[in-house]
């Protein structure tokens, strides 16, 4: 189905029109409109051309740190030159209409609040920001492009990217208001994300659990998409702002 013969029904848009409690999972394909690689799509997606593990886990890091740390400066080199899209703008619309709107969100890219939205729960980090692996300390700036990789200024430790690896657990505080928020919605959406990565991928579970309204956009069926109230499969940067000048538009 092409996104233009994509039905919002009426029940829906009526519904979503009243709701003040909101929360929106995105990942990796939220961005792919930017220009950005997804992880998991064939062929184009960066875990077909690289192993997660030689690349994203402590184990990796403690291995080889200069390869994960120009794996990561590379990527924030494609972050540089990309802006938002569609997409992420009809998000950061959504957030001027309902009252209690909660935007959690995988990606490390800062396309999100570049787009304006606010409120937004980093699960997996963010790859602007820099810190030391021993005393956590961040860094304000530093070299891409070194011989070796840069030490903090504090204790020495090595520096890494402020990003969620493989085998590490996320943010705390961001953790615990996601699942509360998923929890307490009444519309929960999952935007762009394979739906394998846990605990994320967890959260659209919990809201359907506790009644909430699941609604999928993404380009295709997921493990979500049997359990989803409404499945819309086509580019979120198509069907998002659509679906807002449907609604509050
Ligand atoms: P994935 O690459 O696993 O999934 C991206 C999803 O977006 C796929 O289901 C695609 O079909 C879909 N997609 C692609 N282009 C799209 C578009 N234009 N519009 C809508 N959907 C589109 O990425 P994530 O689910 O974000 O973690 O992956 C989750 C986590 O796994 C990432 O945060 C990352 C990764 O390993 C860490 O690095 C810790």
């Amino acid at each position: 189905m092409s996104t233009g013969q994509i039905e919002f029904p009426v029940e829906l848009v009526s519904l979503l029109r009243r709701t003040s409690k909101l929360a929106a999972l995105t990942g990796a394909g939220v961005s792919q409109e930017s220009g950005l690689r997804t992880f998991r799509d064939a062929q184009v997606g960066l875990w077909a051309q690289y192993r997660p593990e030689d690349l994203a886990s402590p184990e990796a890091f403690q291995r080889d740190p200069k390869l994960v740390w120009d794996w990561y400066a590379w990527r924030r080199e494609a972050v540089k030159g990309v802006r938002p899209n569609p997409g992420h703008y009809a998000l950061a619309e959504i957030g001027k209409h309902v009252p209690e709107f909660t935007l959690i969100i995988q990606n490390v890219d800062g396309l999100h609040r570049m787009a304006g939205n606010q409120n937004v729960l980093e699960l997996h980090g963010n790859i602007q920001r820099v810190r030391c692996a021993d005393c956590r300390t961040f860094a304000e700036t530093w070299d891409d492009d070194t011989e070796s990789v840069p030490r903090c200024r504090e204790c020495g430790g090595l520096r890494r990217p402020d990003v969620v690896w493989f085998g590490e657990a996320l943010p705390r505080a961001q953790l615990e208001a996601a699942v509360e928020a998923a929890r307490a919605c009444d519309f929960f959406f999952s935007i762009g994300t394979s739906g394998v990565v846990q605990p994320a991928a967890s959260l659209a579970f919990a809201a359907h659990n506790r009644g909430a309204v699941v609604i999928e956009i993404n380009a295709e069926p997921t493990p979500l998409t049997a359990k989803a109230d409404y499945a819309f499969h086509g580019k979120s940067g198509e069907i998002l702002p659509r679906f807002v000048e449907a609604v509050w538009g």
